[in-house]
């Protein structure tokens, strides 16, 4: 009976979800770098940090994409290579059942040689390889994988109006600074294939890559983050942070907003997870209660975040490699219109310690 009443309830959750994906429509903006014509005061030119050389701490290249297949099916598959603690791992969820998820992890000791000509050029014969590919201005970037579970191999153009978080790339992160930029929409080409199913292409005109460097030394090593993304109508890009530090004590939290032109503003917020569903229990970390649902406030207006699925956890040793990530759904009320919207989240926490492997 306990069978029977749960894949019942599985599939009357994966229908009335499956009927409400949105189109993964991409941004094809050319000139990224001077958003309305202007050079953004940045910390850094989006060229600089393409290398690992220049990392202090950890780096990250973190690659979400939305995608409708060849045989209509809507995935999120996420991509994502970091360095101290060095690993690659890929994530796949199928939104139209939410029953298919699929993941891999591969620690990797040292990462190998990641830059050519200060570009990232990072392969691993046989299992994944991510780098950039173009001479001047912000490059496209490749990103591949084979694995038993899931392969993949795609190429995104850095065509969406960048986010600079924080306003100018950077903020404080417990005791040091974090530097990240965003490319939330960018097209995409390329194929997947489940297990040795058949290869599916990617519809290029329904799909999109947020593309999300990252790296410093900047972490909240004594407490843990949430932060998400989330593409609203209008063009409208969300990049949040809740981060909360024990020493030193900091409770950050912010939200870039990017508007279709590229503009930006930074807002304040409140955000409260919800775990009044009973979270989601790590498979790995002890002690760790993802929430799943939560509340991020502008001022008087709301959004209710909700993961779709309950795990959706990355699945690494602990800390920093073990990770819930994956997609959300976002409603409420933003800037005075109705909001319907989708993006990602990623939840880290540190109670058991950070870099080891
Ligand atoms: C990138 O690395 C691969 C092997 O790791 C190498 O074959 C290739 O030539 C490199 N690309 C460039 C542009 O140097
Ligand atoms: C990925 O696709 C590109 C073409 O888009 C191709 O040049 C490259 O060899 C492919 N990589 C792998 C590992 O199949
Ligand atoms: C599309 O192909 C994938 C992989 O073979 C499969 O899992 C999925 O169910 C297919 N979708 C449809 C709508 O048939
Ligand atoms: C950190 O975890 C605690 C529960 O242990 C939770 O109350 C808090 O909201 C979390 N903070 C963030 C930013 O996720």
């Amino acid at each position: 009976m306990k069978f029977l009443s749960s894949s019942l309830l599985l599939t009357s959750v994966a229908v009335v979800y499956g009927g409400s994906i949105p189109a993964f429509i991409p941004e094809r903006t050319s000139s990224l770098d001077t958003p309305l014509g202007i050079s953004f005061p940045a910390l850094y030119d989006l060229r600089q940090p393409l290398a690992s050389s220049t990392d202090t701490g950890t780096g990250s290249w973190w690659a979400a994409t939305y995608l409708k297949s060849s045989n209509n099916t809507n995935y999120l598959l996420i991509s994502h290579l970091m360095t101290a603690p060095g690993l690659i791992r890929a994530s796949l969820l199928d939104l139209d059942t939410l029953s298919l998820y699929k993941q891999f992890y591969i620690p990797i000791v040292n990462v190998p040689a990641i830059s050519v000509g200060g570009l990232l050029n990072v392969s691993i014969p046989t299992q994944y390889g991510f780098k950039a590919i173009g001479s001047d201005g912000l490059p496209a970037f490749h990103t591949w994988a084979k694995d038993p579970q899931f392969s993949y191999n795609i190429t995104f153009q850095p065509t969406s109006p960048i986010i600079y978080n924080a306003g100018a790339g950077g903020f404080l992160l417990g005791l040091a600074p974090t530097y990240q930029y965003s490319v939330p929409s960018a097209f995409t080409t390329g194929t997947l294939q489940i297990g040795d199913g058949e290869e599916l292409t990617i519809d290029e005109d329904n799909s999109f890559t947020w593309f999300d460097r990252q790296w410093g030394a900047g972490l909240p090593l004594t407490g843990n983050f949430t932060w998400f993304h989330a593409h609203l109508g209008g063009g409208v890009k969300l990049s949040i942070w809740a981060a909360d530090s024990e020493i030193p004590y900091q409770r950050t939290r912010f939200a870039t907003v990017r508007r279709a032109d590229g503009a930006l503003d930074v807002r304040a917020i409140e955000f409260e997870p919800d775990y009044s569903n009973g979270g989601y229990k790590s498979t790995r970390l002890n002690n760790v209660v993802y929430a799943t649902a939560w509340t991020v406030k502008f001022g008087e207006e709301a959004l209710r975040i909700e993961s779709v699925r309950k795990d959706q956890e990355m699945v690494g040793s602990v800390g920093l490699v073990s990770t819930y990530t994956g997609y959300i759904t976002v409603k409420g009320k933003f800037e005075g219109d109705a909001v319907d919207a989708f993006g990602s989240t990623e939840v880290i926490d540190f109670k058991n310690g950070a870099m080891v492997v």
